[in-house]
């Protein structure tokens, strides 16, 4: 096996001719056989070799538990294919040690796309030197709800931040890998993954559910798409026909593989080959044997076999050609990766309140850090996503490593003694770390662990604390360590400071003590709304067999209603101010199939230097439909020294402001008026632009 795998394309092909062919299977050449691509033909004539049962073992997996992390398709000895060996998952690389980056969340949250191909080519390059070949990552289902145990895998609530960051990281782990996008589609419940039907109506699937998966499978070439278990609108997204042929293959024009989820993920033999599922994973329940009876007895016509085959072979020739040789062991866990997992922690942290200065920590002569998981790194779930390191720092071991000679004490709590009170009294400030943690959320494991988290408000235990805390502490730091929303109202006018940690990776207590000290500006900002009380989000259903799921929600949603928020999409403070100034577009009309430029003056307007989000949203007015108050179209961040102005251009088109139209299946643009609005997380400015 280890032979075949490094065998270079050059050899692999060498073995073509001599092959002999043993199938009747037919030669279909395409009519422009001369137009063809290199790596088209070669892949159709190994195709053509393939024994029908041969070209049924490329299409499903071959073990139902990985070995040394790695699952694996079947090796074709005599046509020197390798199979493909796939490991997860989105936080890291699932086999043996790895890096542990932040969680998919916590890189949402610094919306900033060069980091996170950065750190997809570095899973990649991993994933590559574990012998891995397939990265089954990322994770970029919608975040519906913030009660979703998954809802850390993925990048945030809106579908444009979610393809932009989403093709940023399958373009870094596809330049050593292939990556396989997950979970295809409508994704975003755990206790009922395996059977619950998610209805929504044509245009909600196509504006809101889609529309990410379609720019990361355009734009990123993604290798692999996996399926997801549930069921959209009455089919398993396995044997969804809309939903694989017409569209990802159809419409996108995808290339690479559909796989099926693990092991529930595949739930027929005909109606999912028919659908266009091209691998079963983990093993053959329906694709083996049983796919080639349904050949043979004519309920499924070999050519869909021949397509999917087609498909997996050329990944495989793909990859060789692209990627000959493994980095070496030395690149897991290297120096530059684990860098890497701090920088992204500390940009993906987001300041929510900092009353009266409280941060950065200067002037202070002492520090108590409370909470059981002040002394923990906290690093996710323990589902497929769990990546661990060889080691990693709690919030306790980072502030104590760069607090230097000013004592740190810790408080394990959650319940405070007399003694423990005094001590957090007598400190200059107190961090409390409360949150989350694996057991309580995160993809369920065997009816124990994880699973959709049962409230947005901390535990009754973690609340007291904070009260405790903040009662002997005016210098009360909370650090929110979990994979979406938390419902602060009931504490958070008490403290003077709050800091979403998420799940902050193996660097996440020396990122933490990073921006505590002031050593760096907070830059993260929300990817998803932050609700005042739960009631100001969609209802979240995890117990029926069918769910609907409406037009709007997260920011969408909570803006249509009229409600204030906790924290709204895209908020996040850091050690200055920032002023927006001068909007103006290119061109205030446009045509239909037109574009502009929209072009807005930030000045960092305080002492420190930092980074600002700036985002652009449409609205639209109106329109014959219902529409979003309004949508995120662009994005990008800016780097400012104190007092200087720099001028951010963000791309807008009339293309941005289209409704599917299911009479006609097709985006329609409207001649309407549109506000093009721009903001940071503290100010807007609105331009009128007009569709003719
Ligand atoms: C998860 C996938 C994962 C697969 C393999 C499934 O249960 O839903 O995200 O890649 O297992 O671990």
């Amino acid at each position: 096996m280890r032979a075949i795998t490094s065998l270079t394309l050059a050899s692999l092909l060498a073995l073509v001719p001599v092959v002999p062919a043993c199938t009747s299977s037919p030669d279909d050449a395409p009519p422009a056989a001369e137009a063809e691509p290199e790596i088209d033909r070669r892949t159709r004539e190994l195709v053509a070799q393939m024994t029908l049962a041969e070209k049924v073992e490329q299409l499903h997996g071959s073990h139902l538990y990985p070995v040394g992390g790695l699952w694996e398709t079947t090796a074709n000895e005599r046509l020197g294919l390798p199979g493909l060996k796939m490991v997860d998952g989105p936080r890291g690389v699932r086999a043996g040690k790895a890096t542990t980056f932040p969680v998919g969340m916590a890189r949402g949250a610094t919306w900033d796309p060069e980091l996170e191909r950065r750190v997809g080519e570095a899973m990649g390059e991993e994933t590559a030197a574990r012998g891995g070949d397939v990265l089954l990552a990322p994770t970029v289902n919608i975040l519906r709800h913030p009660r979703w145990g998954r809802a850390q895998e993925t990048y945030g609530e809106d579908t444009h931040h979610l393809g932009v960051m989403g093709a940023a990281f399958v373009m870094g782990a596809q330049e050593h890998v292939l990556a396989s996008v997950k979970h295809y589609a409508g994704n975003s419940i755990e206790e009922t993954r395996y059977e619950v039907d998610v209805r929504m109506e044509a245009r909600t699937l196509r504006e809101v559910y889609l529309p990410h998966f379609e720019h990361i499978v355009r734009t990123a070439r993604p290798g692999s798409v996996m399926t997801a278990y549930n069921l959209v609108n009455g089919q398993y997204c396995s044997e969804n026909p809309h939903l694989l042929r017409d569209i990802l293959k159809g419409e996108w024009g995808f290339d690479g593989f559909v796989e099926s989820d693990w092991v529930f993920g595949t739930r027929s033999t005909d109606a999912a080959a028919l659908a266009g599922l091209d691998v079963e994973m983990p093993v053959d329940a329906y694709f083996g044997d049983k796919l080639v009876a349904s050949v043979e007895a004519g309920r499924v016509p070999e050519a869909v076999v021949d397509e999917a085959a087609r498909r997996v072979v050329k990944k495989q020739l793909e990859l060789r050609r692209d990627h000959p040789t493994r980095p070496p062991p030395e690149v897991v866990e290297s120096a530059p990766h684990v860098a890497l997992a701090r920088l992204v922690a500390e940009r993906g942290v987001v300041l929510l309140r900092n009353v009266g200065d409280a941060l950065p920590l200067t002037g202070v002569t002492s520090l108590v850090v409370v909470g059981p998981l002040g002394a923990t790194a906290n690093l996710g779930d323990f589902g497929s996503s769990d990546a661990r390191p060889t080691q990693a720092i709690s919030p306790l071991a980072g502030l104590t490593a760069r607090a230097g000679a000013t004592p740190v004490t810790y408080v394990a709590g959650p319940t405070l003694s007399a003694e423990d009170v005094k001590l957090v009294g007598a400190a200059s400030a107190a961090v409390v770390v409360v949150g989350w943690t694996g057991k309580d959320e995160g993809e369920r494991i065997m009816d124990k662990e994880g699973g959709d988290r049962a409230s947005l408000r901390l535990s009754a235990d973690q609340e007291a604390m904070i009260h405790a805390v903040a009662a002997a502490s005016p210098r009360t730091i909370v650090v929110l360590e979990a994979g979406a929303a938390v419902v602060v109202r009931p504490w958070v006018d008490e403290v003077a400071a709050v800091l979403m940690a998420w799940y902050p990776g193996q660097e996440g207590g020396a990122a933490l003590a990073r921006l505590l000290f002031g050593d760096a500006a907070p830059a993260g900002r929300l990817p998803i709304t932050f609700p005042r009380d739960e009631a100001q989000l969609p209802p979240f259903d995890d117990t029926s067999s069918v769910v609907e799921y409406g037009y709007l929600h997260g920011y969408r949603h909570v803006e249509r209603a009229g409600e204030t928020p906790e924290f709204p999409f895209g908020f996040g403070l850091t050690y200055t101010t920032f002023s927006l100034s001068n909007l103006r577009l290119d061109a205030p009309e446009i045509g239909a199939s037109g574009a502009t430029t929209a072009r807005v003056d930030v000045t960092n307007t305080g002492g420190v230097a930092a980074s600002e989000l700036v985002q652009l949203f449409v609205a639209t007015r109106g329109s014959k439909v219902e529409r979003a108050p309004r949508d995120l179209r662009a994005f990008a961040r800016v780097e400012l020294a104190p007092g200087e102005t720099q001028t951010v251009s963000l791309p807008v088109a009339a293309r941005d402001t289209a409704y599917w139209d299911d009479g006609s299946g097709r985006f329609v643009v409207e001649p309407l008026g549109v506000d093009v609005e721009v903001a940071t997380a503290t100010a807007r400015l609105t331009a009128a632009l007009t569709l003719r």
